[in-house]
């Protein structure tokens, strides 16, 4: 499994030097990548080197001889993703390689590009013969991973799957999500579903409201064009605050394991339904570096959705996302309705609280309500909680693109995408759009525009903090 050759098309991106080189080094301290070569392409006239300097600073903990081996494995090819020839010479580069390391042919084509550029990536991938359809079990094996978003809306990601099926076979092909790779996100099922006083609370007798936060303090971090072309709703909506909705939202499968869950996940976001939202953008957006002076992109989402299933009917699912908010987290917290208030004095009460925190400091919490000390039946709300790194240790469990690399080695491809929950998504995201939510500006390092205030009185609700 650990013996590979790795293509990047994209490599002198920010994702190449911020996750995916790292997640390399991680792999190989681990041992879990021990013969292998990355060969980089892209438009830009640079080194290897240049690229491996540009992701220095995202190593922490580095092992110095671990870091030289990686930078000696590490390559680079000038690459024009819209020339032909270029890929048969990358091919050729490339069996050089494979041949001077002594690799098998295992192959993975990483397309961490623009999605603008994934037709032709595949198509010329696949006649050049970096790649080419093969059966599950031929060896050796060839992989292909698209990065998100998969598609600008629906017809674009349809006309990329469709250029996809035309040379690939779909178990060659991974359309991945980094947050399903999360270790709290793929605890979020497993807790469900194994743990039998959930279910027969998991439902809308008993759940008022859910609320997701995915919120950064960074901004666009030198992406200006991609962003603006995309903006919050397509990069981070469409994907990743979806995703954790449908685990959310999901019935149970018929096993805790690959398509069963892919399944499940797609039938939730099918079931979406936009109820209310606006969006916001930060004061300075438009001064960054390849974004339109005039631009109307969302650095902000505020959304109010449904989900049509008879086991959410009326349970609104409240989505907040920005970037160059005051904090960096990533939350989902599920209220349950009030109890009874006939049984108690000093009514209402707090409602119980589920927290799953992603980041920062994994942790399930759930609140309860426990009587304050001494003779009184007063009542106080109190937390039990499950810390991640209390039980498991420091390592942040939070190596998504390690896993997901780790994942695509072995040929499983229970946490990548399927084409029918990334269809469903881009159905909610064109709504959205189609919709013109209003757009207001906010300060930089703040909550997000003075807005929440009335969405949360029209709402009747408030954002847990
Ligand atoms: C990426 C988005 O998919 O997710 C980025 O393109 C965003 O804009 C990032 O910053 C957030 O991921 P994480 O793992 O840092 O929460």
């Amino acid at each position: 499994m650990n013996t590979c050759a790795i293509v990047i098309f994209g490599a002198t991106g920010d994702l190449a030097k911020r996750k995916l080189i790292p997640a390399l080094y991680r792999l190989m301290v681990a041992q879990k990548l021990t013969n292998f070569v990355v060969l980089g392409a892209a438009i830009g006239d640079t080194t290897a080197h240049d690229i491996m300097e540009s992701a220095h600073d995202f190593i922490t903990d580095k092992d110095g001889q671990i870091w030289q081996q990686l930078k000696e494995r590490f390559y680079y090819q000038q690459l024009n993703f819209n020339v032909f020839d270029d890929y048969s010479a990358l091919n050729v580069r490339l069996q050089e390689l494979e041949k001077q390391y002594c690799l098998s042919g295992n192959r993975i084509l990483y397309l961490a590009s623009a999605a603008s550029f994934f037709c032709a990536i595949t198509e010329y991938s696949a006649r050049a013969g970096l790649a080419h359809r093969i059966g599950s079990n031929a060896k050796p094996w060839q992989r292909i991973v698209y990065e998100k978003p998969f598609g600008h809306d629906l017809p674009s990601a349809h006309h990329i799957n469709e250029s996809i099926a035309r040379v690939f076979d779909e178990h060659q092909v991974y359309r991945i999500d980094h947050y399903l790779t999360k270790e709290l996100v793929s605890n979020i099922t497993l807790m469900r579903f194994a743990n039998c006083f959930f279910e027969p609370l998991w439902n809308n007798t008993y759940i008022d409201q859910v609320q997701i936060v995915l919120s950064e303090q960074i901004g666009i971090e030198g992406r200006g064009a991609y962003y603006d072309a995309y903006g919050a709703l397509r990069d981070v909506v469409q994907n990743h605050i979806l995703e954790l909705l449908a685990l959310i939202g999901m019935e149970q499968p018929y096993k805790l394991a690959g398509d069963f869950i892919r399944a499940n996940r797609a039938q939730v976001i099918e079931k979406v339904r936009i109820i209310d939202g606006f969006l916001g953008q930060y004061e300075g957006y438009a001064h960054h570096e390849g974004v339109n002076v005039n631009s109307t992109t969302e650095t902000f989402a505020m959304l109010c959705l449904g989900v049509d299933t008879p086991r959410w009917q009326g349970v609104p699912f409240y989505i907040k996302t920005g970037k160059r908010l005051d904090k960096k987290e990533t939350v989902i917290h599920i209220k349950f309705k009030q109890i009874n208030c006939l049984l108690l004095r000093g009514c209402p009460l707090e409602s119980n609280w589920l927290t799953m925190k992603i980041v920062p400091d994994a942790t399930f919490s759930l609140s309860l309500n426990i009587k304050k000390p001494g003779r009184t039946d007063e009542l106080l709300p109190a937390a039990m909680e499950f810390c991640h790194s209390c039980i498991f240790g420091e390592r942040a469990p939070e190596e998504a693109y390690e896993i997901l690399l780790e994942e695509v080695m072995r040929a499983e491809q229970a946490t990548a995408v399927r084409f029918d929950e990334i269809e469903y998504a881009w159905r909610v995201i064109d709504e959205l759009y189609a919709r013109k939510l209003p757009m207001y500006i906010y300060k930089q390092g703040c909550q997000g525009p003075q807005e929440i205030k009335n969405f949360e009185k029209q709402h009747g609700m408030e954002w847990r903090s």
